[in-house]
């Protein structure tokens, strides 16, 4: 057993406790209530999921086993000369709760590199596939393609034990994890660069070889590692987050439970947004047909936007009431790395005049800027201008936040999901006398 599984067992032995007394001792104590503006919203709000992996403080921004954005990047292990950690060392953070030492980080790169031979069928998969379909299609058929893989639906159908399923959704968890810098890099240089596909180095941790199979020169090695950290988890709430979730709580494994997951993030309000940003700025440059960029002007795109009844993506969040501290860390990476980008500059003026816009328009409740409203932006700076594939970094990113979810959440125990539908007749009914009585 590795360094990591061993520390996740312990983890596990150690929480177990908690959420069964939780449940025995206080099942009946009430946290929440839920409104008929709820009911139809969407669930805003409500309080009925459990993660100990991140919180999403709508004031503060994500804290992922309680440390902000950069405490995180601070307290976990970098490369030499990398800016920032390894996306090895966040695995075992995210896991855990705990930053990992050299010998565990070194334990965990030779393990992911043990695991992350991709089976030559899921390319032949990919490759089936007419070459305009969305890379988001792409990503997703090829993790369901290697379900057959699963060791947890092996063990399920072998003396499946409830106690030790989190073993093997670890093992699939991160096998998957593994695999998917050298999936998402194929998916790119298939559709993108006449197939001249890079062949991994086993040399590179994974931020550096998916850079480097991608075709990218440095830094992208550490855009690489901020952007899979950043996007990896903001609760379990969100769309693809919950989707997972969902899907594995029917026993489902890693593969159906993370395929399922990345259709969410395909929507455009949820992880599309990214590339949506990218397109609205593409189009509203050919529309000033060389002019400069200027408030003015770029006020007057955004009404524009509003008027035609869309949303300014990258902009608005279900949760946050601030300016999104992964744009935040972001523009930082932009202010230090391409101050001169016209990109960068536009992107900035865009934050500085659409919280202004919202707001007079009233609807939203959130002006500030979310992840997507940056990320863009910096990949078309290093070169990764299909904008069509954004929602594919993303999706690298958020599988292992929602890997390590469905990790514990075989290891708590958490069963069926069954939230309870009414009807409209039913909140007529309730709206007439004031509440729900029975
Ligand atoms: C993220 C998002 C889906 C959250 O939705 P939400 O929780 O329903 O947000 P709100 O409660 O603030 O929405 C209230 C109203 O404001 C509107 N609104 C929210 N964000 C908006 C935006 N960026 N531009 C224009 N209108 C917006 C909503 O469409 C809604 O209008 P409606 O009452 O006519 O349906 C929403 O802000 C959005 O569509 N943003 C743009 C897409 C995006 O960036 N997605 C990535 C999210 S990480």
């Amino acid at each position: 057993m590795t360094k990591l599984k061993q520390r996740l067992q312990e983890r596990i032995e150690a929480e177990r406790p908690r959420t069964a007394r939780l449940n025995k001792e206080f099942g009946s104590v009430v946290i929440d209530q839920v409104t008929i503006g709820q009911a139809l919203g969407g669930a805003r709000d409500v309080k009925c999921l459990v993660t100990d992996i991140s919180y999403l403080d709508p004031q503060e921004g994500i804290r992922i086993r309680g440390k902000n954005i950069p405490e995180t990047f601070a307290c976990l292990p970098k490369g030499s000369g990398a800016e920032y950690p390894t996306v090895e060392s966040f695995w075992h953070f995210i896991l855990t709760g705990e930053a990992p030492d050299a010998d565990e980080v070194e334990e965990i790169e030779a393990d992911f590199k043990y695991r992350a031979k991709v089976p030559p069928y899921v390319f032949d998969v990919i490759r089936a596939l007419p070459k305009d379909t969305h890379p988001m299609v792409m990503l997703s058929s090829a993790i369901l393609s290697m379900q057959r893989e699963s060791k947890f639906t092996h063990f399920y159908h072998h003396g499946f034990k409830k106690d030790r399923a989190w073993e093997t959704m670890y093992e699939d968890a991160s096998d998957l994890v593994a695999r998917l810098p050298e999936i998402a890099a194929f998916i790119y240089r298939w559709k993108y660069r006449n197939g001249q596909i890079i062949a991994p180095d086993t040399k590179l941790d994974f931020g550096a070889n998916f850079a480097h199979m991608m075709g990218f020169a440095k830094p992208y090695d550490d855009v690489a590692r901020m952007y899979f950290i950043l996007h990896s988890d903001h609760e379990v709430g969100n769309a693809s987050a919950h989707t997972t979730h969902l899907v594995g709580s029917t026993l489902s494994d890693a593969y159906y439970s993370l395929g399922a997951g990345l259709c969410a993030l395909a929507g455009p309000l949820h992880g599309l947004a990214n590339q949506e940003v990218l397109d609205w700025i593409q189009k509203f440059k050919e529309k000033l047909g060389g002019a400069e960029p200027t408030e003015d002007n770029v006020k007057a795109a955004l009404w524009d936007t509003l008027n035609a009844g869309q949303v300014i993506p990258g902009y608005g969040h279900a949760v946050l009431r601030r300016t999104d501290p992964r744009f935040e860390a972001q523009l930082q990476f932009a202010e230090k790395h391409l101050p001169d980008d016209a990109l960068f500059k536009l992107v900035r003026t865009i934050y500085k005049v659409a919280p202004g816009v919202l707001t007079e328009q009233g609807k939203t409740k959130n002006p500030w800027p979310n992840v997507d409203a940056a990320s863009g932006m910096i990949q078309w700076h290093y070169g990764l201008r299909e904008y069509d594939f954004y929602t594919v970094l993303f999706g690298v990113g958020r599988a292992i936040g929602v890997l390590a979810n469905l990790v514990w959440d075989r290891a708590l125990g958490y069963p069926l999901e069954r939230p309870k539908s009414v009807t409209t007749d039913m909140l007529e009914k309730w709206a007439a006398a004031g509440g729900a009585k029975e």
